[in-house]
């Protein structure tokens, strides 16, 4: 999603904007553009290709200078257009980027229409550059701080004046934004990864501050004007430029890193223990009655996953809410419930709105898993559980997923075992389990050249469907996102048992049936329910524990797991899925790693 990186020095800043525009292109994005102040005057230099591109066009015009800002946009309002890419300009006098969406855009935009601004793009950027420039004091820092009342939503910007060569002015509300302090230079940028190799003393700036940075000097106050003091912290950011090594996309080769991303999550864990998750997590722990887990996307279905878990295993109630639904939900607060929050990123506008919304309701026994120390969410959780993942660059997310379900097994196992009910027995054999799931994770990435086979076949079709039962229908969620959002093929998935209440009118001989079929409880169960999509004519493709005596016949196409790994059975399970998508995007001939529509980080509502 969009990235801000913003420079004031006394060298050329180019190379650096562009390479902190490099950084960010993980985030996804679909126009970048770059501006400096040049001899007295705005330039800039804007592309609906890629970073690259925008690269070869500011070499060609030679563009240099020591003030600027730069942006990759992930479109919201305007097309991917260059008119529509930032940096946007106001009367040749204000320079601006932003990430975020301006809610009362309509409104400010009829305001500064009257006032005689012409709007060269449909974005609602545009609009506060406007209303910058509109406001304009010969103060720009003032005038950002008087600015920034008139916007309602959300925004992280970076701006620059004409008449104030040697300054740059940062904002945020609701989206994020840092500061790198530099020896006579200072920096902005949307994640600390974008600065690395330049800065790694960073700021990180809180809710409704607004910053002035100069060469020798940044200020920083907060949302009432008044000075604040925050913390520079040292930031050693990865620079997620990863070799793909043998691999020919990113998605892949982070499915391959899962037994070593699990391994890495459980590093130093020879224990169950509440304090995994913090100081003060014991007594947290000790008092709450029920847990409530909020999230996004894949990280929502590891949630489902965990409260099948947490209630199994601690006894413990658990509520997980999509985040975008429960931010706006009345819903009955129970301040003794842990808020979980799980996200890949800590980013996510929605997860972190969602916190927020939990936290003002009086529940601040909050926990996060997440992959990114840093980030807005670790900061903002009272406990945290960081997943060692490392840098996940595919927007369709995996080893995140399988690291979010080991710290969430982990957090089942803590919770019960403070509850007095996970014996010392117990406890050695899930450890014994989860040590062993870097190698089970292993054996079942083997099984990748049966599932090329399987995926030629799939990527004919348009449609699937994705069945499991108990602690795997998240899987099979999880398996149709990740079919659909790098496939584009539509996928659907439901609990086995809910086939007959309605979707089994789909089944036809034209629709794949992917089964997620694990030898627990319910797969006599699931071999009814299978018998079902065959008596209907549907093609069956099962994912099948060693163990379950399932095997290949007319329409059911088998491919075996190793035996049936207990509770966490899930975290194998979903690995094949992956897969699947991964191969039949391939054969698809899509854009892998940045399917259409999709950022990696979503920062917007
Ligand atoms: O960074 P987060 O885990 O908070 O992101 C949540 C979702 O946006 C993310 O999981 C998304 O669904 C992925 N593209 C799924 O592959």
């Amino acid at each position: 999603m969009c990235g801000i990186v913003g420079a004031v020095a006394q060298r050329n800043i180019t190379p650096i904007l562009l390479q902190g525009l490099k950084r960010l292109e993980y985030r996804g994005y679909d126009s970048c553009g770059v501006a400096l102040h040049v001899d007295g005057a705005l330039t800039r230099s804007r592309s609906t290709s890629r970073v690259a591109d925008l690269e070869s066009q500011v070499e060609k015009a030679g563009l240099s200078g020591f003030t600027g800002i730069a942006h990759t946009r992930w479109a919201t309002h305007g097309a991917p257009a260059s008119h529509n890419a930032h940096p946007h300009f106001s009367r040749e006098r204000i320079a601006l980027v932003h990430n975020g969406i301006i809610e009362n855009h309509d409104e400010l935009r009829a305001e500064l229409s009257a006032a005689g601004y012409v709007f060269e793009s449909q974005t609602d950027t545009e609009v506060i550059a406007h209303l910058v420039d509109s406001m304009y004091t010969g103060d720009l820092f003032e005038t950002v701080q008087q600015a920034v009342k008139r916007l309602h939503g959300a925004y992280a910007i970076a701006v620059f004046c004409r008449d104030e060569p040697h300054r740059v002015v940062g904002a945020r509300q609701g989206s994020p934004l840092i500061v790198g302090v530099g020896k006579g230079e200072n920096f902005l940028a949307s994640d600390a990864m974008a600065l690395a190799g330049t800065t790694d003393q960073i700021i990180y700036l809180e809710e409704g501050d607004v910053v002035d940075l100069q060469l020798q000097r940044y200020w920083i106050v907060d949302g009432s004007g008044r000075p604040a003091e925050r913390e520079v912290r040292t930031v050693h950011a990865h620079t997620g430029a990863a070799e793909l090594g043998p691999y020919r996309h990113y998605m892949q080769k982070e499915i391959f890193e899962q037994p070593r991303a699990i391994a890495d999550t459980l590093e130093g864990v020879t224990a169950v223990m509440p304090e995994l998750f913090g100081d003060k997590a014991y007594n947290i722990f000790k008092k709450i009655d029920s847990v409530l887990i909020l999230a996004c996307g894949t990280s929502f279905y590891a949630g489902v996953t965990a409260k099948y878990w947490i209630e199994a295993i601690a006894k413990i109630p658990v509520n997980v809410e999509i985040a975008s639904e429960y931010r706006y939900r009345e819903s009955v607060p129970n301040p003794n419930a842990l808020v979980v929050t799980i996200s890949q990123s800590g980013e996510t506008a929605d997860t972190l709105a969602a916190l927020k919304h939990a936290r003002s309701q009086d529940m601040l026994n909050t926990l996060t898993i997440c992959n990114v120390a840093t980030s807005a969410m670790v900061r903002e959780c009272k406990l945290a559980y960081i997943t060692h993942a490392g840098v996940e660059v595919g927007v369709a997310s995996t080893k995140a997923f399988t690291t979010q379900l080991t710290a969430l097994f982990l957090l089942a196992l803590s919770l019960a075992q403070v509850r007095g009910r996970l014996s010392e027995e117990e406890e050695a054999a899930h450890l014994k389990a989860m040590r062993h799931l870097p190698a089970a994770v292993t054996a079942v990435l083997a099984l990748e050249p049966q599932i090329i086979a399987w995926a030629e076949e799939f990527s004919r079709k348009e449609n699937a469907l994705f069945l499991g039962r108990g602690m795997h229908y998240p899987i099979a969620l999880e398996g149709a996102l990740k079919l659909k959002e790098i496939s584009y093929i539509h996928a659907e998935a439901y609990p086995a048992g809910e086939l007959k209440h309605g979707p089994l009118a789909l089944v036809t001989q034209e629709m794949p049936v992917v089964t997620v079929a694990p030898n627990d409880a319910l797969i006599e169960k699931l071999k009814s329910n299978m018998q079902e999509v065959r008596a209907r004519g549907g093609q069956l493709y099962v994912f099948a524990d060693a163990d379950s005596r399932i095997s290949s016949s007319e329409g059911v196409h088998v491919i075996r797991l190793p035996e049936h790994y207990g509770m966490l059975s899930p975290i194998l399970h979903v690995v094949p899925l992956q897969m699947l998508a991964y191969h039949t995007a391939l054969a698809r001939g899509t854009d892998v790693d940045k399917p259409r529509n999709l950022a990696k980080s979503v920062t917007v509502e």
